[in-house]
């Protein structure tokens, strides 16, 4: 029996791969600006929490540093989000429409979940600011990202697996409820936190190049940037296993025997072949590299992009299997409306890296947290 929901009359106002492609790409950046947040964010409580337990100010500098720029990471994880669940909308509709109702309690929470975790950001800066202690705040907002994580991780999951839709709405027609007893899921929100790491590691040997930082610090947050790197990667990797692992039936395998995912899985052996190597190289090198910085920060984007990609085709592959195939659909494509939206997009990617360039050119503010 096929239980998703009759298709939309309306055909797409675009073509599938158009679609898949944006959906792709702002969801990549979406991905890292979540390990960002959460790798920053873990990274800089242990700093401060070390720091003051070995009285080192270089951590305490350090996790400063890190806490005053999460407030702005957050804005870019939430607006970064949008675009991405705008397409899987348009092309998953009948699927995760059901799913978010399915656990639909959960899905609103996000919203307040956001808000708290979010405030408790700004508290913690503030604090930081001020020299004072902001473990409290921090490690609140922490526990806030991480389950709006995990309620992310449940609806990707559960819009997969339509054969157990009409029992969890039998059990619960609010919505109170999660999609626990689904195998791949705790793997897959692991594989996703501590997939954090990588991208925040890169992010802190980039820090270790501004100018005017002390030798010692600029030491340190290259070698914590590279042994990150290198220690979380390996990590992933068999999280990676374990998820891949955990997927029903012969979907792994039909996922490998594709060649587009296959690529991409390959792609994200070898990209975090190179992290390793490079987080290494960072961490015996001692002192900031730019090469090693910006070509870590590269591939850490490159490493998100083929994550993206096999995800992409663990679902794809998944709902084919249950009797929804995303590239069955009625194609009117409006390329008037394609082609300003085109147009917009490169402008704001234009508008967005100048501020970028702005910012980066401004004179720097004095930070002090130790
Ligand atoms: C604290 C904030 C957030 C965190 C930590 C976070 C984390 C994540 C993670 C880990 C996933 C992957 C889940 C999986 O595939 O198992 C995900 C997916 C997603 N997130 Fe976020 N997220 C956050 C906020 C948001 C917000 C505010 C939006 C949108 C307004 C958003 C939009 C999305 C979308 C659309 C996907 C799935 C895309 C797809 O499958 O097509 N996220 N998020």
């Amino acid at each position: 029996m096929n239980n998703f929901p009759a298709v939309d009359q309306i055909p797409l106002p675009a073509p599938v791969w158009l679609l898949k492609a944006l959906h792709d790409l702002t969801f990549s950046l979406h991905l890292a600006s979540v390990g960002l947040l959460v790798g920053g964010l873990i990274l800089a409580l242990a700093f401060a929490l070390l720091g003051r337990m070995q009285n080192a100010p270089v951590m305490v500098q350090a996790s400063g540093m890190l806490i005053r720029r999460l407030p702005t990471v957050m804005a870019f994880v939430v607006n970064l989000g949008v675009p991405p669940l705008l397409f899987a909308q348009v092309l998953y509709g009948r699927a995760i429409y059901t799913s978010s109702v399915l656990i639909g309690a959960y899905w609103i929470a996000v919203i307040f979940l956001l808000m708290g975790s979010y405030y408790g950001l700004y508290v913690s800066a503030g604090f930081a600011a001020r020299k004072k202690t902001w473990f409290a705040p921090g490690f609140a907002s922490l526990l806030l990202i991480l389950t709006v994580a995990f309620i992310y991780s449940n609806n990707m999951t559960l819009m997969v697996r339509p054969q157990s839709w009409s029992a969890m709405y039998m059990h619960s027609p609010g919505g109170l409820q999660l999609n626990t007893s689904d195998p791949t899921l705790t793997p897959r929100w692991l594989f996703f936190m501590i997939g954090s790491f990588p991208a925040a590691g890169a992010a802190l040997m980039l820090m270790a190049l501004r100018s005017g930082l002390a030798d010692e610090l600029s030491a340190f947050l290259t070698r914590a940037g590279g042994l990150v790197l290198a220690v979380t990667i390996v990590l992933q990797a068999l999280l990676a296993q374990m998820t891949l692992g955990a997927q029903p039936g012969n979907i792994a395998a039909t996922v490998m025997n594709d060649a587009l995912y296959h690529t991409f899985f390959l792609g994200w052996l070898a990209t975090a072949a190179l992290l390793a190597v490079l987080g290494i190289l960072a961490f015996v090198g001692k002192r900031a590299n730019s090469l090693f910085g910006i070509l870590a920060a590269v591939v850490a984007f490159v490493n998100v992009v083929s994550t993206t990609m096999v995800r992409d085709g663990i679902r794809d592959v998944t709902l084919r299997a249950a009797g929804f195939d995303v590239w069955d659909r009625q194609v009117a494509a409006n390329w008037s409306v394609i082609g300003l939206f085109l147009v917009l997009l490169v402008t704001a990617i234009v508008v967005i890296a100048w501020l970028v360039s702005v910012a980066g050119k401004a004179k720097r503010v004095e930070e002090n947290y130790a």
